[in-house]
């Protein structure tokens, strides 16, 4: 067997019909603007270099997030991972979030991670509401699986969003118990929780696609 025959058993893919995010932009509660987009494949390395700074801050568990997120990324460039996708905020030009998810089915989501480099303007839940958009919105799942790696997650997601325990599923993140995201639930909680004007005007756009790679406030 050649490498390359090996490489073609290897590799991963999407094996779903792919879904575009269109863009979006929030008015942060600091009054700064935010533009919500999907990542390509080819920006990944960037990404990278963001997160690295965070893989030994302890602080409120970035380094453990922060080690799965870079290993589901990586994952995604390097054709390793199904069906995975990446949402990131922007603000002023500067990357401030990260999220990701991994389509397991038509009918089933699994929420990977969460990653706030803005902190105290609520980049994350923003984030977070985003990506489960382009899940039951776009990929029309009937559901969700969400788990937390940290209290704050907690809040945000199980408490916030009053997810529903499904102790008897194992979340693919550590085999921990999931929380699901029913369609129904997000429907019912969409005007709370899912923000955003589209389109995005032309201006703000552009400066979204050219992002800096910024040392987030946590690693300073
Ligand atoms: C979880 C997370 C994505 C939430 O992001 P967010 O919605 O933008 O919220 P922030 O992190 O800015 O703030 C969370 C809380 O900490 C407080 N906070 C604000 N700025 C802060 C700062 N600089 N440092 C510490 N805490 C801060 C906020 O007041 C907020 O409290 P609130 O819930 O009463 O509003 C983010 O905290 C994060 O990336 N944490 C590390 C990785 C992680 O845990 N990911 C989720 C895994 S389940």
């Amino acid at each position: 067997m050649t490498t390359e025959n090996v490489e073609s058993i290897l590799r991963l893919d999407w094996t779903i019909p792919k879904k575009d995010y269109s863009a979006k932009i929030i008015i942060l509660p600091t009054g700064e603007k935010m533009v919500i987009r999907e990542i390509s494949r080819k920006e990944v390395p960037q990404l990278l270099d963001t997160i690295r700074p965070l893989l030994t801050i302890s602080k409120d568990y970035y380094d453990i997030v922060s080690a799965r997120v870079y290993a589901e990324l990586l994952g995604w460039y390097r054709y390793r991972v199904r069906n995975e996708y990446c949402l990131v905020g922007i603000v002023n030009g500067e990357l401030a979030g990260i999220v990701n998810n991994r389509i397991f089915n038509d009918k089933l989501c699994i929420s990977l991670h969460t990653i706030a480099l803005k902190r105290g303007a609520r980049v994350g839940a923003h984030l977070f509401a985003a990506k489960q958009e382009h899940a039951i919105e776009n990929y029309k799942v009937d559901e969700i699986f969400v788990t937390a790696e940290s209290p704050i997650g907690f809040k945000r997601w199980m408490v916030e969003w009053g997810l529903e325990a499904r102790p008897n599923v194992q979340h693919e993140l550590g085999g921990a118990n999931a929380y699901a995201l029913t369609k129904e639930s997000y429907f019912e909680k969409k005007n709370k929780k899912v923000f955003g004007e589209r389109p995005v005007p032309k201006e703000e756009l552009q400066k979204s696609m050219n992002f800096k790679t910024v040392i987030p406030d946590v690693a300073r």
